[in-house]
């Protein structure tokens, strides 16, 4: 996607050749700040101190981080430490196992000696898998939000509802839910997307809604609150929304508000989507409420808010009671029966077990 008008992915290689850069997404959407990791220790710090976040883009900075390890240190031994360091980081997003386990899998049978330069090349395929799937899934969705247009009175706009960041910043490219936002607009075809501005760290007012902005894209944040009352008033055509893990059979464990989203949109009678690259599935779960580990963070991301004051200052302020213990859940899970479809890089299917198969055949 663009950012200022030059064409730009969210993780790269520096200038140098070894060194990988990201853009820090805690500075967005004030500040557009690029990041130098060098070490393995660099990697794993920004994915947890969510410099580098969204399940894609999460599981592509932890291969670069295996990367700069084996640059340090090929031996086995730190193999499976920077492995196990990288792996710890964030527990929710099934892509960070992937992703590792793809690169152990490239790099174990080879002798230390030939395990860099491997690894940046596999780090470097990943990043372009990621490309070429998200891609594929903006394909399949524009086909899907083509179709709930036509059905409107002619010359009305397409109005999508998001929650979180499930965007080019969550990637390599193209994201996976607004890949078909940004496809339906690129065609000429009129659309608005509502942004839920997702408490507490603010990814939809934060991210979404600054790289819709970099797009053109026309939107509107709004409270997380909003929704189901958006809903009640036909203001909102279809949802869409990204995942850190599904289920083999089809349930969605998203950025936390996910769920009170998808039971709005059950209740009205809207069109709930849920686009995700197949790295994103966990085939050896079915049980998504029971079996997905859910990440809980720190009570000041909850407590404490950060913004940019009129005279450009950043701040951060406090907005609880001093006492007032707070609770951060980061992520839930919404079951695959108020799930309208899932859209993969292989095309859409329903919410089951039997659709999720039928695309996968080799997996399931
Ligand atoms: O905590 P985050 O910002 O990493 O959470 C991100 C999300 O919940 C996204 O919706 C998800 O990773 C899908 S991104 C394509």
């Amino acid at each position: 996607m663009k950012v200022n008008g030059t064409p730009t992915r969210t993780i790269w290689l520096a200038a140098d050749g070894w060194a990988v850069e990201i853009i820090d997404q805690t500075k967005l959407p004030h500040d557009f700040a690029i990041t130098r990791l060098e070490s393995m220790a660099d990697a794993a710090r920004a994915i947890k101190d969510m410099l580098v976040r969204g399940a894609p883009l999460i599981g592509a900075t932890a291969a670069y981080g295996m990367a700069l390890a084996m640059r340090a240190d090929a031996s086995d031994g730190n193999l499976q430490a920077a492995h196990d360091a990288l792996y710890a980081t964030r527990p929710t997003a099934v892509n960070l196992r992937w992703a590792l386990a793809a690169m152990m899998e490239a790099l174990r049978p080879l002798p230390p000696a030939q395990r860099a330069e491997a690894a940046y090349a596999r780090a470097a395929a990943l990043c372009d898998e990621d490309v070429e799937i998200n891609y594929a899934i903006g394909t399949h969705g524009l086909h899907i939000f083509r179709q709930v247009w036509q059905k409107k009175p002619q010359g009305e706009r397409l109005n999508v509802l998001t929650h979180c960041n499930a965007g080019w910043l969550a990637t390599v490219d193209w994201g996976t839910a607004l890949a078909p936002i940004y496809r339906f607009f690129d065609e000429g075809l009129p659309i608005h997307v509502w942004v839920d501005e997702t408490r507490p760290r603010n990814q939809g007012a934060s991210l979404t809604a600054w790289e819709l902005n970099q797009h053109g894209v026309p939107h509107t944040v709004i409270p997380d609150n909003v929704g189901g009352h958006l809903m009640q008033h036909g203001m909102v055509d279809l949802c869409i929304v990204g995942t850190d893990r599904t289920t083999a059979s089809g349930d969605v464990c998203n950025k936390i508000g996910t769920y009170l989203k998808a039971l709005a949109a059950h209740d009205n009678g809207v069109p709930f989507h849920v686009a995700l690259p197949s790295p994103t599935i966990d085939w050896t779960i079915d049980d998504g409420v029971r079996d997905i580990p859910i990440e809980e963070r720190s009570a000041e991301e909850v407590t404490r808010m950060t913004g940019r004051t009129d005279d450009g200052r950043i701040e951060t302020v406090t907005i609880t009671p001093e006492g007032s213990p707070a609770g951060n859940w980061g992520f839930d899970v919404t079951p695959a029966k108020y799930v309208t479809g899932l859209i993969t890089e292989r095309g859409a299917c329903p919410a089951t077990k039997a659709g999720l198969k039928a695309l996968f055949p080799e997996n399931a």
